[in-house]
C-alpha cells in the first residue's frame, strides 16, 4: 500500500510517499529555519506563511520523485498535532482538501507518535534491517517535547512522563542563546563540542570542564524531566564569567559540553530505568535531539550494557520528516472521514497522573 504522508506541524513543511510503511519512494522536507534564525526563535505566523506556499510544491516534488500521482496513491495521511496551529492548519486542510476532491481515505495522525515511526522506516533500501521489536521504551525529545512512552503494540501505548517545563530542545535552544550560539541551538552546541576541544585546550581551557551544572531529576523516582533549572544554572555561570570578565571562547565551549553531557546524561538514565522496569525488549528513540552524536553513542553503550535492543533512526528521519506520517499511519490504519478530521494543537501524550488508567488507545 502507497501511502503520502504530510507534515506542518512545526517549521518544515514536508511530503513523503511510503510503501508499506517501511519503504520510503520519496521524503521531501522544506524548512523556514532560515527565516527564523534572526529572531533565535520559530515566529509562528512566518512559519505558517512559507508553509501556504511551499506545501503544494513540495507535494508535488515528492510524488514527482516517484512517479506517482495523487490517483495511484492508496492513502493520506496528516499530522493533526501537537503544534503551531496556523502551521497544522496548513497541513491539514490540504490533506482534507484532497481527500475530498480524489475519494482518498484519510488518517490523522499524532506528530509524537509518528516520531517514534522513524525506527520502522528502512533508510538504505534492500538492506535488512532491525524492526523494532514490543514492549518497547520509546523516547521522543524534540524542541517541544520529552516524553518516555511505554509502547505495548502498534495501536497501544502507555504514557510514563514527559517534561515538567521545558523539553531537552527547548533546552538546547534557549542555552545556545544565553551562549550567542545560533538556533537551532541543539546543533549549534552539538557542533561547538564536537570541533571545540582542541581551540579550548589552545585557549587555556580544558576538556575538564571549570563548571558543573545540575542533572535536573536524575534520580526522581518519576520519569518525568525538567529543564528550566539547567537553563537558569547556565544563566547564573555566563552572569557570573562575564562580570570576571572571563566570558571567552573557552569558556562559551566549556559551559556547552557540560549542556551536553547533563541533558544527555538525564535522557539515558531515566529512559534506562524506564526499559528496566517494564521489562521490555527495545528502547526506541525519536524527534530531533535523538539526532545528536552524543546521546546515540551514550544509548548505544547502555543499551549494550543492560542488553536492550536498540533502534535510533537515522538524523534526517529524527527530524521533522513526512515519512513518519505515513509510516504511523499504515500501521495505525484508522483512517476517518475528513469531516471528522481537525487540528488539536494541544494534542498531548499525558494523560492526568491521578487517572487510574494510564492506557490509552492510539486514535
Ligand atoms: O523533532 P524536531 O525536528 O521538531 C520538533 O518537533 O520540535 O526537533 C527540533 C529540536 C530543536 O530543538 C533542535 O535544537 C533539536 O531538535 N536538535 C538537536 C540536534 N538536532 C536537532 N539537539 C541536539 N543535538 C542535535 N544534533
Ligand atoms: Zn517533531
Amino acid at each position: 500500500m502507497i501511502f503520502l504522508g504530510i507534515e506542518t506541524s512545526c517549521d518544515e513543511t514536508a511530503a513523503s510517499v511510503v510503501k508499506d510503511g517501511t519503504i520510503i519512494l520519496s521524503n521531501v522536507v522544506a524548512s523556514s529555519q532560515k527565516l527564523h534564525i534572526k529572531s533565535g526563535g520559530i515566529i509562528p505566523e512566518i512559519a505558517a506563511r512559507e508553509q501556504i506556499k511551499c506545501l503544494i510544491p513540495v507535494m508535488r516534488k515528492s510524488l514527482e520523485q516517484c512517479n506517482l500521482k495523487i490517483e495511484n496513491l492508496d492513502c493520506l495521511a496528516v499530522t493533526i498535532g501537537p503544534g503551531l496551529i496556523g502551521s497544522l492548519l496548513v497541513g491539514v486542510e490540504t490533506a482534507k482538501t484532497l481527500a475530498y476532491l480524489f475519494g482518498k481515505p484519510l488518517v490523522p495522525i499524532d506528530h509524537l507518535i509518528a516520531h517514534f515511526y522513524a525506527n520502522w522506516l528502512n533508510p538504505v533500501p534492500n538492506l535488512p534491517q532491525q524492526t523494532p521489536s514490543f514492549p518497547a521504551i520509546g523516547l521522543v525529545a524534540s524542541g517541544g517535547h520529552s516524553d518516555l512512552v511505554l509502547l505495548e503494540d502498534h495501536a497501544h501505548f502507555r504514557w510514563l512522563g514527559g517534561t515538567r517545563d521545558d523539553a531537552a530542545g527547548e533546552a538546547f535552544d534557549k542555552i545556545a542563546r544565553l551562549l550567542g550560539l545560533p538556533y537551532p541551538g541543539g546543533p549549534a552546541i552539538a557542533r561547538l563540542v564536537a570541533t571545540g576541544a582542541t581551540k579550548a585546550a589552545e585557549l587555556g581551557g580544558s576538556h575538564k570542564s571549570r563548571v558543573r551544572l545540575p542533572r535536573p531529576l536524575l534520580n526522581d523516582a518519576s520519569f518525568d524531566f525538567s529543564f528550566s533549572g539547567l537553563k537558569t544554572a547556565v544563566l547564573r555561570e555566563v552572569e557570573s564569567f562575564k562580570k570576571k570578565g572571563e566570558f571567552n571562547e573557552a569558556v562559551i565551549y566549556e559551559l556547552a559540553h557540560e549542556v551536553q553531557e547533563s541533558i544527555t546524561d538525564v535522557l539515558v538514565k531515566k529512559t534506562i530505568r524506564a526499559a528496566q522496569k517494564y521489562k521490555v525488549k527495545s528502547v526506541l528513540l525519536g524527534g530531533g535531539v535523538s539526532a545528536n552524536e552524543r546521546l546515540r553513542e551514550k544509548f548505544r553503550f547502555s543499551t549494550d550494557q543492560a542488553r536492550y535492543t536498540l533502534n535510533i533512526p537515522p538524523p534526517n528521519l529524527c527530524t521533522d520528516n513526512a515519512a513518519v506520517v505515513a509510516a504511523a499511519a499504515y500501521f495505525n490504519f484508522k483512517p476517518r472521514s475528513w469531516k471528522k478530521i481537525d487540528v488539536d494543537p494541544g494534542l498531548s501524550l499525558s494523560t492526568k497522573r491521578d487517572d487510574k488508567s494510564l492506557s490509552r488507545t492510539y486514535n
